[in-house]
């Protein structure tokens, strides 16, 4: 049952990247499907490169006046549901977060992505409160530095991370040549050709970790919503 969104109002925070990553992550052992809920469709143009995972669906949404029953489908046919959300703040956007069991926010190291990050930790407080329901969601910085993290990046990653309310991935996604590629060439990361990308087993291994976080995080959720209602 679990639906997982990927929202922030900035362009080029992750999003599309981190979804992608943690479908085919899935895709290894279980049945998902993910919405491809951004106008511009990249993941089904992903899709269109090269062989994708066969236990991936992956349906185009359009319209807000759909995404709600398009969610409802998907959930009924595989067990995880990931969307992709374009990066404004829209109707579509709040009803897909107002479906989910966890809400990722990626955010790069800057200024703006955190102010953007911000402006929809507030959009999904709203939601929440229209909906009489808490929108469990998780802040994930992307594009991370491996060596040598810039001041800014230093300082906006700490911020975030000693909040008490915003809860943080302990998992960065790391700028990696490995994931800008899989635009370019299709498949998984397992596809790519290690004798013109490198690093692959390290983006594999980044990915991996992101996966089982997730996975982890949704057990809480899970657990603790239990635990409210006994
Ligand atoms: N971790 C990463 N490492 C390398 N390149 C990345 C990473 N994340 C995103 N990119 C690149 O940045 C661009 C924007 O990322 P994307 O995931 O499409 O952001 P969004 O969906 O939030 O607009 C993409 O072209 C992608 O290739
Ligand atoms: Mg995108």
């Amino acid at each position: 049952m679990p639906v997982i969104s990927f929202a922030n109002g900035k362009g080029g925070s992750g999003k599309t990247t981190s979804a992608l990553l943690l479908g085919c992550e899935f895709a290894e052992e279980i049945d998902l499907t993910i919405i491809d809920a951004d106008p511009r469709h990249p993941i089904s143009r992903w899709a269109s490169l090269a062989d994708t995972p066969s236990r991936l669906t992956i349906i185009e949404n359009d319209s807000e006046k759909t995404i709600l029953d398009q969610i409802e489908e998907a959930s009924s046919k595989t067990t995880w549901v990931i969307i992709d959300l374009e990066g404004i703040a829209s109707r579509r956007v709040s009803y897909a977060m107002t479906q989910s069991d966890l809400v990722i926010i990626p955010a790069q190291e800057q200024q703006q992505d955190a102010l953007a990050a911000i402006d929809i930790i507030q959009e999904i407080e709203r939601d929440s409160r229209a909906m009489r329901r808490t929108i469990p969601y998780s802040v994930l910085f992307t594009r991370t530095r491996v060596v040598a993290k810039s001041r800014t990046a230093r300082h906006i990653a700490e911020q975030f991370r000693s909040s008490e309310k915003i809860d943080v991935f302990d998992t960065e996604l790391n700028e990696r040549d490995a994931f800008a590629a899989l635009y370019t060439t299709g498949g998984t990361l397992r596809d790519l050709n290690s004798n013109v990308v490198n690093n692959i087993d390290k983006a594999i291994e980044n990915s991996y970790a992101f996966a089982a976080e997730v996975v982890r995080k949704v057990q809480a959720i899970e657990n603790n919503r239990k635990s409210e209602v006994a």
